[in-house]
């Protein structure tokens, strides 16, 4: 075991192979929905049942997959460092397949809260979440404060959060993974640069990821591949 850190940046593309769609890619979720009607605040408020029922599929999604192998040899990375994983995606598949600290960017999708709570005054506090596993969520679902429960998910149009957190995490860290996000979305595709120079990047992608940065080795493969050349690229 070192005192090395690692932190791991992760999205939808580690789950793909779990059977969990991507969001962009062809045939992806978006491509499906429209993310500013099932993903934002002004759609919760435009038409919370919409909301309710796209976080209550992808719920019920969630019930039937497993983690892959890549979220197991994320986990196993365990052994010999320390492991921030920081995941954009809101299944739980990190946390089942033995990672220990996670920070969910975007919310979880097994949780709800009520809407008029973790708010910027309130800071964000996790005092009223609650775990509802994979079940449905309906409107007219009441929090114990007699206030609709929504999805506890940041939506597009909300703040992240986790992210001082994140960022913490990432300065911390003595080497970088970014494993299947397409870097699309701020403020997490930003957060590799908060890495201390010197700091190896390294990116698993089957898909070129332009980030234009020079410290960032892609490994363009598919999570599951990636992270075994990942892993053998450590013990060089
Ligand atoms: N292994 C590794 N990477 C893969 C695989 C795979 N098997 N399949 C696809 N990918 C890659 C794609 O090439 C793409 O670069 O995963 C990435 C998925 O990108 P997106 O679909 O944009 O997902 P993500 O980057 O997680 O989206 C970020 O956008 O809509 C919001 O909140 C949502 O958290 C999400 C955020």
């Amino acid at each position: 075991m070192t005192d090395k850190r690692i932190a791991v940046l992760t999205g939808a593309g580690v789950s793909a192979e779990s059977g969990l769609g991507t969001y962009r890619d062809n045939g992806g979720l978006w491509d499906s929905y429209d993310p500013m009607e099932v993903a934002s605040i002004e759609g919760w408020y435009r038409n919370r049942g919409k909301v309710l029922d796209f976080y209550n599929m992808e719920r019920r999604k969630l019930k039937d997959a497993k983690p892959n192998r890549a979220h197991l040899l994320i986990a196993s990375l365990e052994n010999d460092y320390t492991v921030d994983v920081i995941t954009q995606n809101v299944d739980n598949l990190h946390e089942r397949a033995g990672s220990t600290h996670v920070v969910h960017l975007h919310g979880e999708v097994t949780k709800v809260r009520p809407e008029n709570t973790c708010n910027d005054e309130d800071g964000f506090s996790e005092r009223s979440v609650f775990d509802v596993g994979y079940d449905e969520v309906k409107l007219g679902d009441k929090a114990p404060n007699g206030v609709q429960l929504r999805p506890h998910i940041v939506f597009f149009g909300e703040a992240v959060p986790k992210l001082e957190q994140a960022i913490d995490l990432v300065a911390r860290a003595d080497i970088m993974l970014i494993v299947g996000t397409s870097l699309s979305v701020y403020p997490a595709a930003g957060l590799y640069r908060y890495a201390r120079a010197g700091v190896p990047i390294y990116l698993i992608d089957p898909k070129e990821v332009n980030t234009f940065d020079k410290r960032i080795h892609q490994i363009r493969k598919v999570a599951t591949e990636g992270m075994e050349e990942f892993i053998a690229l450590l013990k060089d």
